[in-house]
């Protein structure tokens, strides 16, 4: 018996010491997330060309400019180019161009960004090119030049795109490429991204179009986020992020000091006028009315950042009313094409106190396609609104008629119009919203009464 206790005795010690061995082993471990992969790895340039993107210094029926990064290995960039062919041959004909290098040194270290312009082009001719050091190339990639006339066409508008854009933005870009792959440009109206001089955000945004960049050139106008505050002497001064000019090579036919920001080029009998509504606003003003003024296009639509009727909430810019509006009045501005106020308001040609002209008729449009959502402020000008939708837009000019289309990020129409020019006479808007795309509004925040939180 006593032999038996000791049994027991010694068995349940062994039993106290062996549990917390078997919780030990069984206990869930906690995991430690994955880390993050560093933006200065993620987005680190090599010898191979990223970053490629077609934009316009010139005629965009006569050429063609084309940027892209490398590591700073690559101190003498080409280009090659010829006439697309439908056999793989077409490379015993091409053309070798030098690029301009121009190294830009960021908050994840140092790239070259290499400019490449095609010039004495052919009208309506699909091109061929390619981009690299001689040994490190990127693909064969095509583009068309414009016509030397106008002819019908279509284009893409993107709102702020700013946040979370590798994430979120991205699907509105290829939803956008997928419903007009043979859009002739892409507009972007302010803030691509969130900060000016974010390496990693400017990564996101190349990341997010992709390759559709290096096919089909961009027309972006710079919002207050491509601005950042920079320390000059005594005080803090505003300035353009440093990217913008190194990687968009655009005309420089606007206001002295506002180079790249300020601007315009004609494509297929529209005029596509960009300003830069971040700064000095008072010397664009006589600048815009001369480019206004001797305009043969049949067309004109200007993009800036800052709407001249804003949608949102305590966000107003009278001053900027003030200044160009009269101008877009006289001029019969066919479209205006805006941001920053994170929600969607399209206007009508003839409502509401100090708003639109009806003898102008020009549409203004506020659009966002990036994920960050403010406040709708509902006015009397407004035809259509949204909030918390991601949109895009294609525009398509045949003539005397401009199609405008919205589509929300998965791709269904929510809002659709006709202007038609009439000769002699204000443009004729025509209503084409859908009927089965209910108005798309926030919904009201729940109710936090007393009453309800004692309950
Ligand atoms: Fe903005
Ligand atoms: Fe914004």
């Amino acid at each position: 018996m006593k032999r038996s206790l000791r049994y027991q005795h010694w068995m349940l010690i062994l039993l106290i010491l062996a549990v917390p061995v078997f919780a030990h082993e069984e206990a869930p471990r906690a995991k430690r997330p994955p880390a993050p992969v560093p933006p200065a790895e993620l987005y680190r340039p090599t010898a191979v060309p990223d970053r490629i993107i077609l934009t316009w210094q010139g005629d965009p029926a006569r050429t063609q400019s084309v940027t892209w990064r490398t590591d700073t290995s690559v101190t003498e960039a080409i280009a090659q180019i010829t006439t697309a062919d439908p056999g793989p041959k077409f490379t015993d004909r091409i053309q070798t161009v030098n690029a301009v290098t121009t190294p830009l040194t960021t908050d994840l270290g140092t790239a070259h960004y290499h400019t490449a312009r095609f010039e004495n082009l052919t009208p309506s001719t699909k091109y061929v090119y390619r981009v690299g050091d001689g040994t490190n190339w990127s693909e064969w990639i095509h583009f068309r030049t414009a016509s030397d006339k106008p002819e019908p066409f279509s284009f893409i508008y993107f709102g702020d795109a700013q946040n979370d854009i590798k994430s979120l933005w991205s699907r509105v870009a290829r939803e956008a490429f997928s419903d007009s792959p043979r859009a002739r440009f892409i507009i972007h109206a302010g803030d691509l991204i969130n900060r000016a001089n974010n390496d990693a955000e400017w990564g996101e945004w190349f990341y997010g179009a992709g390759w559709v960049n290096a096919m089909i050139p961009s027309i972006p106008t710079p919002g207050n986020h491509e601005y950042a505050s920079v320390r000059e002497g005594e005080r803090n001064v505003r300035q353009l992020s440093k990217h913008w000019r190194p990687q968009f090579a655009l005309p420089e036919n606007g206001v002295s000091g506002l180079e790249e920001t300020c601007y315009y080029l004609d494509y297929q009998g529209v005029r596509i006028i960009s300003l830069n509504s971040n700064e000095m606003r008072d010397e664009q003003t006589p600048w815009l009315e001369s480019v206004l003024k001797n305009n043969p296009n049949r067309w004109t639509i200007l993009t800036f950042h800052h709407p001249i009727f804003s949608s949102a909430k305590n966000r107003d810019n009278p001053e900027l009313r003030a200044a160009w509006k009269p101008i877009l009045d006289k001029y019969r501005v066919d479209l205006v094409l805006q941001g920053h106020d994170h929600t969607y308001a399209r206007s009508n040609y003839n409502l509401g106190v100090n708003t639109n002209d009806p003898k102008s008729g020009t549409v203004y449009v506020v659009s966002v396609s990036g994920p960050k959502m403010y406040n709708l402020n509902r006015q009397s000008w407004m035809k259509r609104v949204a909030e918390d939708t991601q949109l895009y837009q294609i525009i398509h000019i045949n003539g005397d008629t401009l199609e405008y289309e919205a589509r929300t990020a998965t791709g269904a129409l929510y809002d659709s119009f006709v202007i038609k020019k009439r000769p002699g006479r204000p443009n004729q808007l025509v209503e084409r919203m859908p009927n089965n795309a209910p108005e798309r509004l926030r919904p009201p925040a729940p109710a936090t009464s007393r009453r309800s939180s004692r309950r």
